[in-house]
């Protein structure tokens, strides 16, 4: 069966499809993407993954290429074209075409909107018992980490840097010794007497859409929290450790710089954390409503 993706106004056959030699995507990184999860064949948590989109544009000045409503019929006609039942949608969208020069084209350019998927195992189904290990990696990124920019290439540095450690996945430390959060992943850890810790989103991280989905079924659930920045020497302390991300929803770290965490598998609250995301969120119980915890 033929795999498709949409590039500007078309579905193509996906081998073929193509941006512009000068898309300021491609030579600037100017341009921003969102990643969203696909279960059982429907969207998980699109109305956030749409809020991020838009406002990431906005922080750029780069205008909606379709709106709302037509980017989801898009997105639902691709996924029906490529028979998508578990993975993930990716979206594109750049500033478009113009003759490289980096200030914004003086004349303004039609944004660039490509979107492709990707099938993948149900996470629940290939979760391995062990955890993920992390390795952990200087924060070299610019200060506007919030908003989610193709350019990525601190990222990739540091998830190579995980992978050549034998890690599935880099903690960036900033100046001041904190954790700040994953190359594709938000951070948290469990502290000895049980609380939960995340540092806020500001500017300092990606707000993920799967931490706010996640702080939302933890008032649900009556679990404790504190919102503030932890070092990576705590989390070498703590009793759990784990990420979020939209394609690793709730997942146990049990290593960090190889030293074991807590006993070394994953933990007992990270785990009843990772089954009540998937019970309220990935199986809709609670996806869809814009979440209150959103300043946090
Ligand atoms: N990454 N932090 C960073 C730097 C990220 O790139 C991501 C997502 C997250 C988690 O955000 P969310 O829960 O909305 O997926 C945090 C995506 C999955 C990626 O780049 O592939």
């Amino acid at each position: 069966m033929p795999r498709y993706a949409y590039v500007n106004g078309r579905f193509t056959r996906h081998g073929d499809a193509a941006v512009h030699i000068e898309d300021r995507g491609y030579q600037f990184a100017d341009g921003v993407y969102e990643v969203i999860p696909v279960h059982t064949g429907e969207l998980v948590d699109e109305g956030p993954h749409m809020d991020r989109l838009e406002r990431s544009l906005s922080e750029l000045s780069i205008p909606m290429p379709l709106s709302r409503r037509a980017l989801s019929l898009v997105a639902a006609e691709l996924m029906r074209r490529n028979a998508l039942t578990n993975g993930f949608i990716y979206m594109q969208i750049t500033r478009g075409v113009a003759p490289r020069d980096h200030k914004f084209p003086k004349k303004p350019t039609k944004p660039a909107l490509t979107m492709t998927t990707r099938q993948l195992p149900q996470p629940e189904a290939t979760f391995e018992r062990g955890g993920f290990s992390v390795v952990s990696v200087p924060d070299i990124r610019w200060k506007r980490r919030d908003i989610k920019s193709i350019s990525l290439l601190p990222n990739i540095l540091a998830k190579q840097k995980a992978a050549e450690a034998g890690c599935e996945e880099a903690w960036q430390v900033d100046e001041d010794g904190f954790v700040t959060e994953g190359s594709a992943t938000n951070a948290w850890i469990v502290t000895k007497d049980g609380k939960v810790v995340t540092r806020r989103s500001d500017a300092g991280i990606l707000g993920g859409i799967t931490r706010l989905s996640l702080l939302k079924v933890m008032r649900v659930e009556g679990i404790e929290l504190e919102i503030r920045p932890f070092s990576l020497e705590e989390a070498h302390e703590a009793r759990e450790a784990f990420l979020t991300s939209s394609t690793n929803y709730v997942t146990p770290i049990t290593r960090i710089d190889g030293k074991p965490v807590g006993n070394g598998h994953p933990g007992i609250l990270t785990m009843k954390l990772r089954k009540a995301y998937i019970d309220h969120v990935v199986h809709g119980k609670a996806g869809a409503e814009r979440f209150e915890v959103e300043a946090t």
